[in-house]
C-alpha cells in the first residue's frame, strides 16, 4: 500500500490522474472504475488535464461506475448516471456509450447479478477510483457489509442520507435504499486508489488503515488488497 499526502487538490488530482493515464495507455483495452462524490472530482480534472497534455484520446475506455440509488430516475440531476456523466464523462471526453453505472430501476436483484456479469465478461477492472465515506463506506456497502460481497440492494443508514441531503431540497426526498459493487466486487479490480480530502474525512481514513479489520469499518478490507494507492490532502490524513 501506497500513501501520498497532498498539499492542493490540483496536484492530487493531476497525480492521481497520470496514474490511471499510465494504466490507460499499457493495455489495448482498459477498464476503468468510476466513483461519484465530491472526492474523485479533482482526480477527474487531472485525468483530463494529463490526457490532454500528453494528446491521448480516451474514446476507447470502458468504464463502470461503483453505484446508484435504488428508485431514483436515471434523468434525475443527482442519480449518479447525472454525475458521472457531469463530473466524469464530459470532463475526460469518454464515450458515454462505454460507460455504465448500476440500475436501481425495476428488477434491482437481477440488474446486480448481470452488472457483475458484465464486469467479468469486460475481463475485469483495471483500476478502481474509490471515494470513502464518513462512516467508512466504499461506494454504498454500508458498515456490515460482508467483505466478501458482491454487486447488490443496500439500505442506507441514516447519516448516509444525512450526508447526501445536500443534493436533494430536503432530507424525504433522498433515496433510503442503493445498489452498489459489493466489497469482493471491489477487491477484484486490479489496482484501486483511494481519494479522501478534508478533515471530515481524517477518522474514517485512520480507522481504515489504522484500525481493527472489521466489517464494521468497511474501509479495512482495503489493507486486503495489494495494490492500493491512497490519495489525500493534509486535512484527511492529519489523524495518521
Ligand atoms: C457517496 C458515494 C461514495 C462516496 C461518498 C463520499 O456515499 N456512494 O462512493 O465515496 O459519497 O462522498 P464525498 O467524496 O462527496 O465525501
Amino acid at each position: 500500500m501506497t500513501i501520498q499526502v497532498f498539499q492542493s487538490l490540483a496536484e492530487l488530482g493531476k497525480s492521481a490522474g497520470a496514474q490511471i493515464v499510465a494504466v490507460i495507455e499499457g493495455k489495448p483495452d482498459p477498464v476503468i472504475g468510476l466513483a461519484t462524490g465530491s472526492s474523485p472530482i479533482p482526480v477527474y480534472q487531472g485525468w483530463a488535464a494529463v490526457a490532454k497534455e500528453r494528446g491521448i484520446a480516451m474514446d476507447h475506455v470502458v468504464c463502470f461506475a461503483l453505484d446508484e440509488y435504488s428508485g431514483l430516475e436515471t434523468e434525475h440531476p443527482e442519480s449518479y448516471h447525472s454525475v458521472i456523466a457531469r463530473d466524469a464523462t464530459e470532463v475526460i471526453g469518454l464515450n458515454p456509450s462505454l460507460v455504465r453505472v448500476p440500475c436501481g430501476l425495476g428488477d434491482v436483484a437481477a440488474n446486480a447479478l448481470e452488472y457483475d456479469e458484465a464486469i467479468q465478461a469486460a475481463s475485469g477492472i483495471d483500476l478502481q477510483i474509490l471515494g470513502i465515506g464518513r462512516n467508512g463506506h466504499l461506494g454504498f456497502n454500508e458498515p456490515g457489509s460482508p467483505f466478501d460481497s458482491r454487486t447488490r440492494e443496500i439500505d442506507l443508514m441514516p447519516e448516509t442520507i444525512a450526508d447526501n441531503a445536500r443534493f436533494f431540497d430536503s432530507i424525504t426526498q433522498v433515496p433510503t435504499k442503493a445498489i452498489t459493487q459489493g466489497l469482493g466486487t471491489i477487491l477484484e479490480a486490479r489496482e484501486l486508489i483511494v481519494v479522501a480530502t478534508g478533515e471530515a474525512k481524517a477518522p474514517a481514513v485512520a480507522a481504515a488503515l489504522k484500525g481493527p479489520e472489521s466489517v464494521d469499518l468497511p474501509g479495512s478490507v482495503l489493507r486486503r488488497h495489494s495494490n492500493v494507492t491512497w490519495y489525500l490532502d493534509e486535512a484527511a490524513a492529519s489523524l495518521l
